[in-house]
């Protein structure tokens, strides 16, 4: 699997990583086994970053995933770990919520990165991100707070989500360490981040984008979808022109290539459950769209021609 090396640190990013946001979901089950078993799966495909936030499952799969570290805590080493904080959940596990909001203070902060280092049974996250922008955020305030746990050996790097690229700035005008990712939603159903700025800032700055729900989340492949369908029929006609069989497989390929293609280099966060959906979302790391194979697919997605 190639890999993103991230500016200004020693991490390397797969271009296909795993997302744990529905593992509570998974049909299967979530017994520590069975998880272990999926996240071996992903490992031997070269998907070696797992992506958690603390409020995932309703606060529930970072500990999924770590009773399955805990299982086999050699697996820790093979990994790059990515968590996040400051969404508030009104949620039985955290009674004190009266309003859904957002909270990026540093009592907060640290003290969610405590909860997500016990609960995934390790002693360090390999990327801390602030899961969404808080209109509240004193950033002077913030920064120091994100700088001392990378001091204190608890976070390796930090980034965003969901981030415009002046909060970015914001941000970075008072932190020491580098910004290193934006994880946003990208993909052929959600297209704002090619035209609002957003890409543009990553490829000026060397800002890695992590893109959130490549699939849509799975909205990709809904019948009554009508963009989705118009999407899927371009991406079945570029597949027959690859001589790729035009399954659904192959579309996920392509229209994870799609994302991948672009010049800032995104890397991908998949969420099925799947292992063989997994296995054939591994395989679109090594396609490059050609120009025009690109434009026909952005075509689908607008619905037009460019102008
Ligand atoms: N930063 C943020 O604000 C934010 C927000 C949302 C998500 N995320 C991250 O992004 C990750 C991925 O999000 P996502 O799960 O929405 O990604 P996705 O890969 O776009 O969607 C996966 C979903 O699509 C379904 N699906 C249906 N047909 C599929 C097919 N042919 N191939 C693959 N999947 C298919 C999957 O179901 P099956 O399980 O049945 O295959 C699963 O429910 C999350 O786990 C999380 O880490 C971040």
């Amino acid at each position: 699997m190639k890999t993103i090396r991230l500016s200004n640190t020693n991490l390397d990013l797969p271009r296909v990583i795993y997302g744990c946001w529905r593992l509570a979901d998974d049909p299967s089950g979530h017994e520590p086994a069975h998880v272990q078993s999926k996240i071996e799966a992903c490992l031997e495909l070269g998907i070696n970053a797992f992506d958690h936030a603390d409020i995932y499952g309703d606060y529930r799969c970072e500990r999924i995933f770590g009773d399955a570290l805990r299982q086999s805590p050699g697996l820790r080493d093979q990994m790059t770990l990515v968590s996040k904080c400051d969404i508030a959940l009104l949620s039985g596990n955290r009674p004190g919520h009266v309003v859904k909001h957002y909270d990026t203070s540093p009592d907060h902060i640290s003290s969610s990165v405590e909860r997500s280092l016990e609960n995934l049974a390790t002693d360090r996250l390999d990327l801390l991100l602030l899961h969404r922008p808080d209109l509240l955020m004193n950033a002077r305030q913030t920064a120091a707070a994100l700088d001392q746990l990378i001091r204190e050996g608890k976070v390796r790097a930090v980034g965003v989500s969901n981030f415009t690229p002046s909060q970015i700035e914001l941000l970075e005008a008072f932190l020491e360490a580098p910004l290193t990712v934006n994880q946003i939603e990208l993909s052929l159903l959600q297209t704002s981040p090619l035209v609002d700025g957003s890409l543009d800032h990553c490829q000026r700055t060397a800002l890695h984008p992590m893109a959130w729900s490549p699939l849509g989340g799975g909205r990709l492949f809904d019948a009554d979808d009508r963009s989705a369908v118009r999407v899927c029929e371009a991406l079945r006609t570029l597949a027959h022109s690859r001589d790729m069989d035009g399954q659904e497989d192959s579309l996920t390929q392509l229209a994870l290539a799609w994302v991948m293609t672009l010049p800032s280099d995104p890397t991908v966060i998949i969420g099925s459950n799947r292992v063989e959906r997994i296995e054939a979302a591994a395989a679109a790391a090594d396609i490059v769209l050609e120009r025009q194979e690109w434009f026909t697919l952005y075509e689908a997605a607008l619905g037009h021609e460019v102008p």
